[in-house]
């Protein structure tokens, strides 16, 4: 066994994390769930999502069964939403093409939705015991400053050369035992230890032969991305508030928050109020100001946005000729369901506020 991995092994087993609600079971349904809801997503934001999802959904077939909404709804708030739809579509397919029972081999695994080859090694080493390298940022962080590798390591024309290290690492690793041990201790070293910022060194069972912090270059590997300008957006949206309710609409099904429920989006300085009338068939005789709101930012992986929300408030018995669908929800209500997390946001200072 390498160095590198035998240290792995042994820090996790002492050192690592032993308590989280997806360890301890070898089924692939509760493994698969972690680790598509862990993409991206920190443990302590999954852990609460994680448990509600087994207590409404506590298998595979019950999952299948539920409607999308359903799905949506337990999903909102955690983000990259195409998640929650894949995980949907797979628990269909296996009903359908697998007969109920989560496949087996690392090929059917690979080829569920939503599922890459990080994901479908680390789901067939936690479930089945197969011994699998697993890659993500974590672990290409760790290589980076382990094996001192110069240049951007995040770069897809390095994938090829990432997996063949990371495949040679576990050559002779048991199956069924070790591996598991191998690939949580990665996990845990990346978020507790080698972390992007401040590692914590000292404590890293790596040291004695990491070449970044022999020669002190932790601070300089992994190199820094080239600098991409992430664009901006601003938006506005249009808070329609009658009484305790409020509009909302259902976002279409692909593009961001896909099949989430938000606010109607308006133009940057439009008229909120010839909008409303055009476009929700808003009758009022005397119009209230529309009222501008705190700006709510919100980081997507590939831009940001500044929300501004607008609001109007009308009063119970303003008449809507609805042209284009849309649904009034009370304000409690909506926080229940399937809205964005800035979304969320929006409405929660409303109900305070008010
Ligand atoms: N990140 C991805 N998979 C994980 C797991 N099983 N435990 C902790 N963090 C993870």
């Amino acid at each position: 066994m390498t160095d590198f991995a035998r240290r792995i092994i042994a820090w996790q087993r002492l050192d690592g994390r032993h308590d989280l609600p997806w360890q301890g079971t070898r089924d692939p349904y509760r493994v698969w769930l972690s680790e598509v809801m862990l993409q991206q997503t920190q443990v302590s934001s999954v852990i609460p999502y994680y448990q509600r999802f087994l207590t409404k959904f506590p298998n595979i077939e019950a999952l299948a069964g539920a409607p999308v909404e359903e799905v949506m709804q337990l999903w909102a708030g955690l983000g990259y939403y195409a998640r929650a739809r894949n995980l949907h579509r797979t628990a269909q397919t296996v009903m359908e093409r697998f007969d109920g029972v989560f496949p087996r081999t690392f090929e059917d695994v690979l080829s569920l939705p939503g599922v890459g080859r990080s994901t479908a090694a680390a789901i067939c080493a936690f479930a089945y015991g197969d011994r699998r390298a697993i890659l993500d940022g974590n672990v290409k962080r760790v290589f980076a400053r382990y094996f001192a590798l110069e240049g951007d390591v995040r770069a897809a024309a390095r994938e090829e050369e990432l997996w063949s290290l990371a495949e040679s690492l576990i050559v002779d690793l048991r199956e069924g035992g070790e591996i598991e041990s191998y690939i949580q201790g990665q996990m845990d070293l990346g978020a507790t230890v080698c972390t992007r910022s401040n590692p914590s060194c000292l404590l890293c069972p790596l040291k004695a032969d990491c070449v970044a912090f022999i020669s002190g270059r932790v601070d300089e590997l992994p190199a820094a991305r080239p600098r991409k300008e992430t664009p901006h957006r601003d938006t506005a949206m249009l808070i329609l508030l009658r009484g305790e309710e409020v509009l909302l609409e259902r976002r279409p099904p692909t593009g961001i928050w896909g099949g989430l429920w938000s606010l109607p989006e308006i133009a940057l300085d439009g008229d909120a109020l010839a909008l409303a009338k055009s476009r929700f068939g808003l009758s009022m005789r005397r119009g209230r100001r529309p009222e501008p709101m705190p700006v709510v930012e919100h980081g997507f992986t590939h831009y940001s946005l500044s929300i501004h929300p607008v609001l109007l408030r009308v009063s119970q018995t303003t008449q809507f000729v609805a042209q284009e669908a849309g649904e009034w929800m009370s304000i409690a209500d909506a926080l229940e369901a399937a809205i964005p997390a800035p979304i969320k946001r929006i409405l929660t200072a409303l109900s305070v506020s008010d």
